[in-house]
Parts: structure tokens; C-alpha cells; sequence
């Protein structure tokens, strides 16, 4: 399978980033969840204006599908200023970084997603910047090389990434404003559900909202994501009204379990209970096992089953829980158990 077609991709297809650029919440106030984060941002964004300054730069981190460039975005927004989006491998050069922050204007925003993707010399042009507001330029070669200071707009750096500790250590303590980003509750996914559904003219019960919430891995992307799916299997097979039987038909068809995992969660789970004993195991040798990139295990896979306790990550590597055996139906000890 593509990692197209997967529920839990964070890569989009061209048909869904129109129609997720539709979906985003525009201003804080329509934000649904991560509360501590945004009623902090407030006050800082309320004292910024004040001042007439630019915000402190701000570190977002978490797993994919959270909402990190959506709040970029609503910052931009509610400081009403310019928004500039760019992505740590696409900055490859220096002189990348320098063309877009000398097109700054004072108090914008500069996004930079992936920001832990950084090549090393960019990132050192990157730390006077956010310090100072300006940039060290090296002109000429040898002995008569020289270096000159240029002044920047003031702005605000707003940098995303899945993996906070592969950020270096003076790159991070650059940032006034570091935010980790908490799964969202189920009550929260429902109340994005029904926000997206009133956007796309959906009509879907209750129930079923609870239901695609559940399997939605605290994850509003995917909430997004199975709603446009369950809509599809409706129209085609069914009323055009959502209701529980399509929406479990959808999921079925889709291989989402009640819990929210897919094959490939399942996989790993069985694989560490089949090939190594449950574990501990390292994450190495799982990805060669299943043929999957370490990364996407886990920066994609991973801070689900964690979060829902069917694997826990100890020192010696991860380690199957007695909830996920039982969620597959197997013993503790692996092998099936007969339901009588
Ligand atoms: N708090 C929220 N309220 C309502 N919708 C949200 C919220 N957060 C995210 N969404 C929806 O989920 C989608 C994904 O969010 P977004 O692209 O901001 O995630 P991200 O954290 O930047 O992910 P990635 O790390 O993959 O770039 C958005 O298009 C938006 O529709
Ligand atoms: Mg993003």
C-alpha cells in the first residue's frame, strides 16, 4: 500500500489539501482543543500588540495532523500580519534563507515546517537572525574575505516539527515560546466532526460522529479524513444521510479497528508478539522486520499506540502491552485464546 492511501499518512494528495485548506480554522477562537496552548498564546499575542512588537518566536512539536500549521496560520491571522511558509529541506542554502528573511516586513510571520530538517549552515544563519533581527554575510574569499551585518525587519519565526529532540540545543533555545501538542480528547474530535461536516454539508447523527472520533487516533487530520471517506461510502451506497451502519461499513472497509489502528499498527503489534516474544525489542530491528522506515514508525505510528497503551517504550527498546494481546485476541503468552 502507498503511504497515499493510508488513513495515518501526513502526506496529502492535491484533492486534499484544497479541501483542507477549506477545513482550517481561521482564528483562535474557532481552534478547537489544545486549550493550554492557545489561551497561552493569547495573552502573549495580546502583549505583543500592545508593545507593537512581534511575538516572541514560537517552537510547535508534536506528531503529525495536530494542527501546528493551522495555528502558524491563525497567528498570522489574529496579529494581522503576512504569513511566509517555507520548510527546513527546502531552505537548502544559506542564501535560501537569506532572500526570504530580507523580504520580511516588520512584525510577519515565517513558518518554517520541519524545522529539525535544517542543513547546519542555514541553521547558524538562522540564530543571528532570530537574536538580533540580523543577518552575518561573508563577502569575498581567504584573506580579504569580510563580514557585513544586515539589519531585518523584525519578525516572528514559527518553527514545526515531529521530533523536538532532533533540534539542536542552540536552535531550541532560541524559541520564547515552546508548545507540545496533546492528541486530541474524543469530545474535542467529535466537535471538529461536526465542524467539518457543517463546512462540507454533511449530514451525519450523533452516533456516528462519536464513532469516527473514537477510531480517529486523537488525530484531527484523520477525523478529516474518515468523515470525506464516510461520506463517499454514503453517497454511493446508502441514503446520503450518515448513520452507524455506514459508518461501520466505511471503517470496516478501510480496516480501522474499534480502537482506530490499522494494518500496519496491527502489524507491528503481532510482529514484535511473533518474532520477538512481545519484546523489548529495538526499533532498528522492528522496521527491518515489517520493511518500514524508522522514521514513519515513529514519528507516525508510534505516538498512538503509546498513547492508547498497547506499547510502551522502555530502555531495553519497546514492549508489547497485555491490552494490545487482548485487543487481538491472543493470550499473553501469544498464542490465540478460544472464544467459547
Ligand atoms: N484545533 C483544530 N480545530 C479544527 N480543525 C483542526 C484543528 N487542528 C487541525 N485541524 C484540522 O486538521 C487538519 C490538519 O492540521 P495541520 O495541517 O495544521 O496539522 P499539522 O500539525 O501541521 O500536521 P503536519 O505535522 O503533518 O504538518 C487541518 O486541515 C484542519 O482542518
Ligand atoms: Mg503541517
Amino acid at each position: 500500500m502507498e503511504a497515499n492511501d493510508r488513513i495515518t499518512a501526513s502526506n496529502l494528495n492535491e484533492e486534499e489539501e484544497g479541501l483542507e485548506l477549506s477545513l482550517r480554522p481561521k482564528r483562535l477562537k474557532e481552534y478547537i482543543g489544545q486549550k493550554s496552548i492557545t489561551e497561552n498564546l493569547k495573552v502573549f499575542i495580546e502583549a505583543a500588540q500592545m508593545r507593537k512588537e512581534p511575538l516572541d518566536h514560537v517552537l510547535f512539536y508534536g506528531p503529525p495532523g495536530l494542527g501546528k500549521t493551522t495555528l502558524a496560520g491563525i497567528i498570522a491571522n489574529e496579529l494581522d500580519v503576512d504569513l511566509r511558509i517555507t520548510s527546513g529541506p527546502a531552505i537548502e542554502r544559506a542564501g535560501d534563507l537569506a532572500a526570504i528573511l530580507t523580504n520580511l516586513n516588520t512584525n510577519d510571520v515565517l513558518f518554517i515546517d520541519e524545522i529539525h530538517r535544517l542543513n547546519r549552515s542555514v541553521e547558524e544563519v538562522l540564530y543571528s537572525a532570530m537574536e538580533d533581527y540580523a543577518l552575518d554575510i561573508i563577502i569575498g574569499k581567504g584573506p580579504s574575505a569580510r563580514s557585513i551585518r544586515l539589519d531585518l525587519s523584525k519578525f516572528t519565526l514559527i518553527g514545526a516539527t515531529t521530533r523536538a529532540g532532533s533540534l539542536s540545543a542552540p536552535l531550541r533555545d532560541r524559541f520564547g515560546v515552546v508548545s507540545k501538542f496533546e492528541m486530541y480528547s474524543i469530545e474535542e474530535l467529535k466537535e471538529i466532526i461536526k465542524r467539518s461536516s457543517e463546512i462540507l454539508d454533511i449530514l451525519i447523527d450523533k452516533d456516528s460522529m462519536t464513532e469516527i472520533a473514537k477510531r480517529s487516533r486523537g488525530t484531527p487530520r484523520v477525523a478529516n479524513r474518515l468523515l470525506r471517506r464516510v461520506r463517499d461510502f454514503s453517497q454511493v451506497r446508502g441514503s446520503g444521510i450518515i448513520d452507524m451502519m455506514i459508518t461501520k461499513e466505511t471503517l470496516q472497509s478501510l480496516g480501522i479497528d474499534e480502537e482506530g489502528l490499522e494494518g500496519l499498527d496491527r502489524t507491528i503489534l503481532k510482529t514484535i508478539i511473533d518474532r520477538f516474544k512481545g519484546g523489548p525489542v529495538g526499533i532498528d530491528t522492528i522496521a527491518a522486520a515489517i520493511g518500514e522506515e524508522r522514521i514513519t514508525i515513529e514519528d507516525v505510528y508510534e505516538p498512538y499506540l503509546i498513547q492508547s497503551g498497547f506499547l510502551h517504550r522502555t530502555q531495553k527498546g519497546r514492549v508489547v502491552s497485555d491490552l494490545a494481546y487482548k485487543h487481538l485476541g491472543l493470550g499473553t503468552s501469544g498464542e490465540e485464546q478460544l472464544i467459547l
